[in-house]
């Protein structure tokens, strides 16, 4: 058994295993260099053999526990049929919402359009054998509001103008529900052994909506994966205080916590269930000093707690690949 399902579900605190989300990307030289000559993004993430070859370069550099598949949680979109973009320093830029076209996307259509993620994702495996292969999805919500707003909501985001046509959230919501389920499925019966739900924009819901856009609709995914007796990681970022609702009604084998929430308070909370990461990606940045001393509160925190070491969001562009390096040397040393 690997060490992330030892931790997550035998509840082993022997041994912190670590990774880092975006753990493949633009930090690395060797990423940046395959980027430059693909610049439609989303193609890139269709290339099976530049999927395993990204995927792999920090699995080759580092001493890391798990593998995640390189790919993104916009590919969902891309196929139900909306125009997903990346434009350089703007982000992800999604075409009009045609809600016809999406609702009418088969299955088999869908499918179709992910065959080469699957594709990649059977090479990786290839490769790893029987270690920690995380394969991922948006939360229904993160990819609503993406869908809806056509753009990061970083800027001007209005709650109640996303939500206002209840009817084309509730067929929306609908359709991505089942459509993840079945992106899980592949995933899965290509080789991922851990699947992780990305609910990256949770913060924006207000309190009394959160049940209705976050909790019920993640807690069906949630289920649906533990269903197939594969190990599941919610990460719904920005919710504060809520995580210890978030952990009663959706029950994930493991909630992964952002920087702003107080990890000694969040241990008390979870009842048990494991806690993955929650380090600021700013500090990367900072000196080594600074670097080893937040490592170190984590590690000590959670100590004796199923943790396993990763950021509180991902790995900023502008990080040295020598500190991740460090970080894992430093949480290597304490266990
Ligand atoms: O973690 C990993 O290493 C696996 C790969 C991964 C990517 N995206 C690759 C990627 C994962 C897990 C994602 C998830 C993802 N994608 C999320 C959830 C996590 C989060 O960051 O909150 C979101 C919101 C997206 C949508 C998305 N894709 C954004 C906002 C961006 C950044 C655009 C920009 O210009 O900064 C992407 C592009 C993207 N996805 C990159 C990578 C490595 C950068 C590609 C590049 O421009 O070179």
């Amino acid at each position: 058994m690997n060490r992330i399902l030892d931790c997550i579900i035998n509840k082993n605190t022997s041994f912190v295993p670590v990774w880092f989300m975006r753990q493949a990307g633009r930090y690395l030289p060797e990423f940046r260099k395959i980027r430059e000559k693909n610049t439609n993004f989303i193609k890139l993430c269709l290339n099976p053999n530049l999927v395993k070859e990204i995927t792999l370069q920090p699995i080759k550099r580092f001493d890391l526990d798990a593998t995640i598949i390189f790919s993104d949680i916009l590919m969902i979109p891309y196929a139900l049929n909306q125009i997903v973009e990346f434009k350089k320093g703007s982000g992800p830029h999604l075409g009009n919402l045609e809600l016809d076209k999406i609702i009418n996307t088969n299955s088999n259509n869908f499918i179709n359009k992910l065959l080469p993620v699957y594709e990649g994702i059977k090479k990786v495996k290839n490769e790893t054998k029987d270690e920690a292969l995380i394969g991922f999805v948006g939360a229904p919500w993160t990819l609503l509001v993406y869908m809806i707003n056509k753009k990061s909501p970083k800027k001007d985001f209005n709650f109640n103008y996303i939500t206002k046509d209840k009817v084309l959230v509730n067929e929306l919501l609908k359709k991505l529900e089942e459509t993840i389920c079945l992106h899980i499925n592949h995933q899965v019966k290509a080789g991922a052994n851990i699947i992780q739900i990305f609910d990256s924009w949770a913060g924006l819901i207000p309190q009394k909506e959160l049940f209705n856009y976050c909790f019920a609709p993640t807690s069906k995914i949630v289920k649906y994966v533990k269903s197939l007796k594969i190990p599941v990681i919610c990460f719904p970022k920005g919710i504060g205080k809520n995580f210890k609702d978030f952990c009663s009604i959706v029950q994930p084998n493991c909630v992964s916590i952002d920087p702003e929430v107080d990890p000694k308070l969040i241990k008390k909370e979870t009842n048990g269930i494991a806690i993955q990461g929650g380090i600021d990606p700013k500090i990367l940045l900072e000196g080594n000093d600074q670097i080893k001393k937040t490592v170190q509160k984590y590690l000590q925190i959670f100590s004796g707690y199923p943790y396993v070491f990763n950021l509180g969001h991902g790995v900023l562009p502008e990080t040295k690949p020598e500190t991740i390096e460090y970080i894992i040397q430093i949480v290597r040393d304490q266990t």
